[in-house]
């Protein structure tokens, strides 16, 4: 391995969900001093712009099955970067302690001796609902929230969905558009038939869209879904403080009569 940098050094940064404003002002700061930037898929690559010129600036994002590089990859990059150029900003998406494998990938760096900084980012589960309007805590009507992966690193549902959804808490699933079906069929075992959900993609982008329903009706909306979209499924009554359910409602009591 090289050793030119007097000073390796390793940032972890949050960008936040995708809206170029949502990251912290240490953040922005970091890109700026970066001499290379290591960027992931759901990265707003306009932060890139940031970066002094001659920053080296590397895609290594994973989506689906399409990784460019492995884990261990990715891991070792950071630290012979590390050492041989100097400041190595690692740009994750949302927060990088939120489902982001930062804290293993913090791990392997100072492991072989390269300091570290994390700098938190805004995660997807907390801006995106709130850019609707929809306040995952709400007085009365839901004491705490969970952030649960929808597919584990075996591609089942989580077995927390199922505890999160026998108490009144709000649920935020990131990573379940693919087993959406399957996670409502859980959902729907301990949680009235009219129970709200929210489907957000694309969340603080201008591409971004909602779909909202009842648990009781989820199938509605399946053929709307674009799986290769990021999105996340908002589940609880909080969110029926969407207007867009409230027109739905209003719809179906004038269609149907309930
Ligand atoms: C690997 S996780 C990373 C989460 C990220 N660390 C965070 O805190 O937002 C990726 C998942 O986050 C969610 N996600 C990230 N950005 C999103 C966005 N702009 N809109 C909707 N969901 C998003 C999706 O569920 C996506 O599959």
């Amino acid at each position: 391995m090289k050793s030119s940098s007097k000073n390796p050094k390793v940032i972890l940064v949050g960008a936040g969900p995708g809206d170029i404003e949502l990251i912290t002002v240490k953040g922005l700061k970091a890109i700026k001093k970066a001499d290379v930037i290591l960027y992931d898929a759901l990265v707003n690559t306009e932060f890139l712009d940031f970066a002094k010129p001659e920053t080296k600036c590397v895609y290594v994002g994973k989506r689906f099955n399409d990784h460019k590089y492995s884990q261990l990859e990715i891991n070792q990059m950071l630290v012979e970067y590390a050492y041989e150029y100097g400041t190595v900003v690692r740009l994750k998406g949302g927060d990088p302690y939120v489902f982001g494998r930062g804290a293993e990938e913090i791990t392997f760096v100072e492991s072989r001796g390269v300091e570290t900084e994390m700098i938190s980012g805004i995660s997807s589960a907390l801006a995106v609902p709130a850019s609707h309007g929809v306040s995952l805590t709400k007085r009365g009507v839901s004491q705490s929230f969970w952030v649960i992966t929808g597919t584990t690193s075996s591609g089942d549902v989580s077995q927390d969905i199922a505890l999160a959804a026998q108490s009144s808490a709000t649920l935020v699933v990131l990573m379940g558009l693919r087993n959406f079906g399957l996670i409502i069929n859980e959902i729907k075992k301990h949680r009235h038939k009219y129970t709200p959900f929210a489907i957000i993609q694309n969340g603080s982008l201008p591409n971004e869209t909602i779909l909202i329903d009842t648990i009781a009706n989820y199938k509605n909306v399946i053929d709307a879904i674009d799986f290769k979209a990021p999105g996340i499924i908002v589940i609880g009554d909080v969110v029926a403080d969407h207007p867009s359910f409230l027109e739905e409602e209003i719809q179906r009591v004038l269609e149907l009569g309930f």
